[in-house]
């Protein structure tokens, strides 16, 4: 069977914490494809070679998850070739045989528009920057700066920015708990699932 989940929207809204769960409940493998651009971004050296040489040492980086690679990714994920050198694997993972989440920025829109389910996962900047400052500590105010400059620069790229696709449904994680934003986006799955 081949299902895919497209789960976009912007840093720290819970799409990493929605699309586990939702590929541990239907048994799907998982890609977080902001690991590929964190991965190119700290790598260093010219990000297109990054992107074309990427492996999977790069991917076990244990400084991925940090706010000045966050920011890294960001700035290599705007330059087309970098992009154009992760579509293929980001493709093929999509549409792999036993169902695929895939969590990112372009998922539903560029990378796999023929997505069963397309959710776009979202929460107000404010609410994201609290989230991730539990995760990075430092300066709450510095990580709403980071969150939102982030932000800016995703959406307003002109290749592949962050925009939600038109048939993808909405979850707005600002007022949920954990337990509730997973359950809305279990029952949207649920609703597109072929029954068996
Ligand atoms: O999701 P995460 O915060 O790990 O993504 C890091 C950065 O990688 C994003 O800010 C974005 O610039 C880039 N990205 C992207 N397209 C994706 C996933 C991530 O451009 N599909």
């Amino acid at each position: 069977m081949i299902f895919t989940v497209a789960i976009d929207g912007p840093a720290a809204a819970g799409k990493g914490t929605i699309s586990k769960a939702v590929a541990r409940h239907f048994g799907f493998a998982h890609l977080d494809t902001g690991s590929l651009y964190r991965a190119v971004g700290v790598k260093g050296g010219d990000p297109i070679q990054a992107a074309l040489s990427l492996t999977q040492a790069d991917l076990d980086r244990d400084d991925l998850r940090s706010l000045a690679a966050g920011q890294l990714a960001s700035k290599v994920a705007a330059i087309p070739d970098v992009r154009a050198a992760l579509v293929e694997f980001q493709r093929s993972f999509a549409r792999r045989e036993g169902g695929a989440v895939l969590d990112g920025r372009d998922i539903g829109t560029v990378i796999c528009p023929e997505a069963e389910v397309k959710l776009f996962v979202s929460a107000s900047a404010e609410v994201r920057a609290r989230r991730r400052h539990k995760e990075v500590g430092g300066d709450l105010a510095d990580v709403l700066r980071e969150v939102i400059e982030r932000d800016q620069r995703d959406a307003n790229r002109a290749d592949a920015p962050m925009r939600m696709a038109d048939d993808a449904v909405l979850i707005d994680t600002s007022e949920m708990s954990i337990e509730q934003a997973v359950a809305a986006a279990i029952s949207a799955v649920t609703a597109a699932f072929p029954t068996r």
